[in-house]
Order: structure tokens, then C-alpha cells, then sequence
């Protein structure tokens, strides 16, 4: 039970990565509020994974959430921020309305939730961002979901260092593809060719994998680590030609 009487936050908590990471947190022994914008409960139930309405775009509702947590749980040890959204569209025909969304959502979601989690955490809180493979390199199509995971890699760093005279730690993971009902909707047939190939694994990760990377740099065994960026990528970050 490495997260035993923990409270975490996961945002994005309902679907896909996010809900891999309540349920394996869930099951290590924390109290989990799954933040999630299509969640319907405006108050905090019971249950080990408790949804709660959140918009990380929102001060606002960021604020709300987090002081409900404090109330119900009275504090708040972890927020794993897994909210997000994307679009592969070509750079020319990238309307402004679905950059400035995707940025929203991504990059000043999480400057917004993290921002409003770490106000309320102590020494020992650990916050993990969602970023992506896609924030690190040039991947066609994604100038908007590009450049706002880039940016929560840095937001993430800077907060890091900031946060460390109070001994919260902050960390990133940066995700290959995963098998989720975002990338479902995002990636066709041929998009999954592309993928498979310049995986070095040849496979799309499992949400649950980056669960326990998340569980990983949440708990003890990450006591030291901070400011770092976890690829759980099959290798594509390290790859460059390969055969066949
Ligand atoms: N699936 C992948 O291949 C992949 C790869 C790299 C990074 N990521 C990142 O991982 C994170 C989770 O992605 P996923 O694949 O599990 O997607 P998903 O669509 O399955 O889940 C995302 C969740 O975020 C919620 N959400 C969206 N906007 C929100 C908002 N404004 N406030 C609160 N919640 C909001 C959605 O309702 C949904 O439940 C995202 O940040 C995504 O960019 C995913």
C-alpha cells in the first residue's frame, strides 16, 4: 500500500489514463477524487475513488475543487494532472479558436490545477503532469497539442524548482500513444501504421503502464526525483532510424 491514507486528486480521472491512475492509486491505499469535467457530482461523495465536477480551465472551478477536498479529506498529498485534449490537424489550417482551446485546456489547465493543488499541499505533495511525446518533438499535425505539452514540460520544471523550498516535488510524464478513448477518436487506421513503426516496441502503451509510472514518481521510492521528465514512450524519444 504505497499511497496508505493518501488524498490524491486525479484530474481527467473518468476516462483513459486518468481513470487507470485512480484505480491503481485506489487500490494502494488513497483517497481518490477523479476531477473530470464530464463528471455530474458537484459535492464529494464516498467511495475510494470519489468523482467531483472540475474544469482545469476554470480558476475557479479549480479553486472550488481543491477546497472541497481540504474540506472533506482535510488536506491534499497528490494531484496527478491528466485532463487534457487534442486535434491533428495541419499548421495552415489551424484555426486560432482550436489553438487557444487546446492551450487552455493543456498548458494553462495546468498551470491552474497545479497552482491551486500545491497552495493547500505540505512537505511531501507530489504533483505529476500529463505532457506527451508530442511536447518534445516535432510530430506533423500538432502544432496546438505540440506546443502546449511542450509548455507544461517547462511550467512543470519551473514549478519544480519553485516548490522545492516546500518540499513538494513535481514531475512530468511523457506518454508514447496510449490505448485510450482520446486517441480512439484521433487515430485512424494509418495514423496507428505510422505509430507502430516508429515505436521501438511496435505497440501502443496501456493506460495502466502509465499508472504505475505515475504510482512510481507519487511515492517513497521517488523521494529524490523532481523536475524530471519520464518518457514512457516504448523507446520513440531514443530512436532513430530502425530496420523494418
Ligand atoms: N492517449 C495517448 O496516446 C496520450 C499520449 C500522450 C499524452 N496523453 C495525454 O494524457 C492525458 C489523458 O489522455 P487520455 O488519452 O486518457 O484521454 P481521454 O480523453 O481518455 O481522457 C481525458 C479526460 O480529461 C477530461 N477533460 C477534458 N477536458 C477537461 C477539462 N477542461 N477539465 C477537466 N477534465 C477534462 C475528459 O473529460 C476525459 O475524461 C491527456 O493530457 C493527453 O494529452 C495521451
Amino acid at each position: 500500500m504505497i499511497l496508505a491514507g493518501k488524498v490524491a486528486l486525479v484530474t481527467g480521472g473518468l476516462s483513459g489514463i486518468g481513470a487507470a491512475v485512480a484505480a491503481r492509486f485506489a487500490a494502494e491505499g488513497a483517497l481518490v477524487v477523479a476531477g473530470d469535467l464530464t463528471a455530474t457530482q458537484e459535492r464529494l461523495g464516498d467511495g475510494a475513488i470519489a468523482p467531483l465536477r472540475l474544469d482545469v480551465a476554470d480558476p475557479e472551478s479549480c479553486a472550488a475543487a481543491v477546497a472541497a477536498i481540504v474540506d472533506w479529506h482535510g488536506g491534499l498529498d497528490v494531484m496527478v494532472n491528466c485532463a487534457g485534449i487534442a486535434r491533428d490537424m495541419p499548421f495552415l489550417d489551424t484555426p486560432v479558436e482550436v489553438f487557444d482551446r487546446i492551450i487552455a485546456v493543456n498548458l494553462r489547465g495546468s498551470f491552474l490545477i497545479g497552482q491551486a493543488s500545491a497552495r493547500v499541499m505540505s512537505a511531501g505533495g507530489a504533483i505529476v503532469n500529463i505532457a506527451s511525446v508530442s511536447g518534445m518533438r516535432g510530430n506533423t499535425g500538432r502544432s496546438a497539442y505540440g506546443a502546449s505539452k511542450g509548455g507544461v514540460v517547462t511550467l512543470s520544471q519551473v514549478m519544480a524548482v519553485d516548490l522545492a523550498e516546500r518540499g513538494i516535488r513535481v514531475n512530468v510524464i511523457a506518454p508514447g500513444p496510449v490505448e485510450t478513448p482520446l486517441v480512439a477518436a484521433v487515430h485512424d487506421a494509418e495514423v496507428r501504421g505510422v505509430w507502430n513503426r516508429a515505436v521501438p516496441l511496435h505497440r501502443y502503451a496501456t493506460p495502466e503502464e502509465i499508472a504505475g509510472a505515475a504510482l512510481y514518481l507519487c511515492g517513497p521510492d521517488a523521494g529524490y526525483v523532481t523536475g524530471h521528465v519520464l518518457a514512457v514512450d516504448g523507446g520513440f524519444l531514443a530512436a532513430g532510424i530502425q530496420r523494418g
